[in-house]
């Protein structure tokens, strides 16, 4: 497999082609954005922690049933995936109130939400990715009715094994975003799933362990990704 020329270039992963056309880099870079791009800072070891914590990630999502696009990791930073034409709607579930949900409602930080809560969000950084429902996703043609139940099934599915992974290395899973697209006509899961994109607390100090230490300036950063990963059996290469 040969990488070809830069698709694009996120704020914190590249995409590149490769000889196969069905097939794409993902390159996780140390670049870490936060309030739509307008934090910006390159962390160390970010890219490689990030890829090797999804690679594990995703293998486990794989092995309980989920279609997701991830084939392989190829080295430190790259991951190879299957190219899918990306759904713009992000899906978020929490488990316990926190961030935008406390801002928006005024509920409590850390209150148990029964049930767990499932939100639409447009993938538009202009528009400052907009909260949308169904109707509206379905009205402008961002996705069907059956790929958004498709999505939803998923993302709880996604909900159940990892609420039961991280439980195992005494961690909450507060909440999380998750992106898919289409491949041969079907939902499956993409993007990644790292600490950059949902919140992990301990459960027994709920310490923040997630990007909110970026967001909230509180320091340790990678240093909390690491042992994250550490507590739920990733290993990560000395770099
Ligand atoms: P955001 O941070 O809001 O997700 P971004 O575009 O800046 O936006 P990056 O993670 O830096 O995010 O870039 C990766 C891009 O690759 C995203 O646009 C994502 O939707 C897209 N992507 C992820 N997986 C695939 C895939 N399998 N096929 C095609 N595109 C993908
Ligand atoms: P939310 O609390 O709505 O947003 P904020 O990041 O402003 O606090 O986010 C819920 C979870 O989903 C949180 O773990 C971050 C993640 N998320 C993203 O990573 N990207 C996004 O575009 C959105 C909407 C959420």
């Amino acid at each position: 497999m040969e990488k070809r020329q830069e698709l694009y270039a996120g704020k914190a992963k590249s995409v590149y082609t490769t000889d196969a056309p069905d097939l794409l880099v993902l390159e996780f870079r140390d670049d870490t954005s936060a309030f739509d791009g307008k934090r910006k800072e390159a962390l160390a070891r970010k890219g490689m922690v990030n890829n090797v914590f999804n690679a594990f990630i995703m293998e486990r999502l794989e092995d309980a049933g989920i279609p997701t696009h991830f084939e392989k990791r190829l080295s430190n930073t790259e991951s190879l995936v299957k190219k899918m034409q990306m759904i713009p709607v992000e899906c978020v579930v929490r488990n316990i109130a926190a961030g935008g949900l406390v801002k928006r409602l005024g509920v409590e930080e850390g209150a148990t939400l029964t049930p767990s809560t499932f939100e639409l969000f447009l993938k538009d950084d202009d528009r400052g990715d907009p909260m949308i429902n169904e109707s509206l996703a379905e009205t402008f043609g961002w996705a069907t009715p059956e790929q958004l139940a498709r999505m939803k099934e998923l993302t709880f599915k996604v909900n159940h094994v990892l609420k039961q992974l991280f439980a195992g290395g005494d961690l909450l899973l507060v909440d999380y975003k998750l992106e898919f697209g289409l491949y041969d006509g079907k939902v499956i899961l993409g993007d990644e799933f790292s600490p950059d994109g949902c919140r992990l607390w301990d459960a027994h100090t709920r310490e923040k362990l997630d990007k909110d230490r970026f967001r909230q300036g509180l320091g340790g950063v990678i240093e909390a990704y690491e042992e994250v990963g550490r507590r739920i059996g990733v290993t990560f290469p000395e770099v």
